[in-house]
């Protein structure tokens, strides 16, 4: 096979910031994919839908000018999330989903939920309108190991939250672990986003012959046996799964650093990687259902009408960086070359 024509993707868990680094890494995302679903975790966070709205607005007049490009609005999920406010944001169509983050899992998410039992009334809610929740699956525990940090997770707070708010619509999102991919797969109204990365690297990519801060995201990628499960998962077509690239910008100078950030900026090459991904795999049949079917399916949403035709020929030369105002943002090296292009 030298062509393949799919449905228009979409990336169901996208960073696009603010900002000099929002009009620098949102044609990235536009050129192949028709909507995101756009994390807020901003500084400060998006809380209301006022936050939401403005923050759309930012993100639309960003935007390329000949682009269709459609940004999935979501609310950051606080113990103080006022009920009212999240029912009028869904009601008028502005966001498609909550997302929680537990306080200090990951960047900027100090404003994150600590106590799980004060959010019973917005999951109540959530559940009766159908609102989806996005979850980032990571205890924060200290006494817990950092790879064991999304097992624990499931077990001690996704598994209590499936069980109270059956109706609930949960998306286990950037899952690392068989446990996630298990998980997920086993229970009702739950799906799970796999990355790009995550299915090209492990925790060796990481750590072993040097530390290298580019791989570094969170949930941290974990051993071969799990990536494995992963790639199972992923190109196996089930509904399940779907496409969430975590696509996270940071400047060099924040990951090349003693103290350095979490988020692999894959929104440039992703099409290409996941053709690849999907090729050795034998699977290049199920690439249309991980990236452009499978998640509309989940949140309630009609497939994009559009197409793209990815063309396979000889190895595609991505930049190593991308340039902002903010400085030198670089690209994710699968360490393989690609084959497929958007054509
Ligand atoms: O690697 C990550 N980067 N994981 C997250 O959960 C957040 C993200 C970011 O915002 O940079
Ligand atoms: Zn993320």
């Amino acid at each position: 096979m030298t062509t393949l024509t799919i449905r228009r993707p979409d990336d169901w868990h996208l960073h696009l910031r603010d900002g000099d680094m929002l009009k620098a890494v949102l044609p990235e995302t536009a050129r192949h994919f028709a909507r995101a679903i756009i994390m807020p975790n901003l500084v400060p966070p998006v809380v209301t839908a006022r936050d939401a709205a403005e923050y759309r607005d930012r993100i639309m007049a960003a935007k390329p000018d000949n682009s269709d490009f459609q940004p999935l609005m979501t609310l950051y999920l606080t113990e103080e999330t006022d009920i009212k406010d999240l029912r009028a944001a869904h009601e008028i169509g502005l966001v498609t989903a909550v997302k929680l983050y537990p306080a200090g899992a990951t960047t900027n998410s100090a404003s994150g939920v600590a106590d799980f039992t004060k959010i019973r009334r917005q999951l109540e809610t959530m559940a009766q309108i159908g609102l989806p929740l996005c979850v980032h699956g990571e205890v924060t525990d200290a006494e817990i190991d950092i790879f064991d940090r999304e097992a624990v997770f499931i077990d001690r707070v996704l598994d209590p939250i499936r069980r109270d708010y059956p109706e609930l619509k949960i998306i286990m999102e950037h899952i690392t672990t068989a446990q996630g991919a298990d998980y997920a797969q086993s229970h009702d109204n739950t799906a799970a986003t796999i990355t790009t990365h995550h299915l090209v690297i492990n925790r060796n990519h990481i750590l072993a012959g040097g530390i290298k801060p580019h791989y570094y995201c969170l949930p941290v990628a974990k051993r071969e046996t799990h990536r494995l499960a992963l790639r199972k998962a992923a190109t196996s077509g089930d509904p399940t799964f779907f496409l969430g690239t975590d696509s996270a910008p940071h400047t060099d100078d924040l990951k090349e650093h003693a103290c350095g950030c979490a988020g692999c900026f894959t929104a440039t090459n992703t099409l290409s990687i996941l053709a690849e991904v999907f090729e050795q795999d034998n699977a290049l049949d199920k690439l249309e259902a991980f990236t452009s079917l499978n998640g509309p399916t989940f949140y309630g949403l009609a497939p994009n009408e559009g197409h793209i035709t990815l063309t396979k020929g000889e190895p595609v030369a991505y930049p190593a960086k991308i340039d902002t105002k903010s400085g030198p943002v670089t690209v994710f090296d699968p360490q393989m070359p690609l084959h497929w292009r958007v054509t």
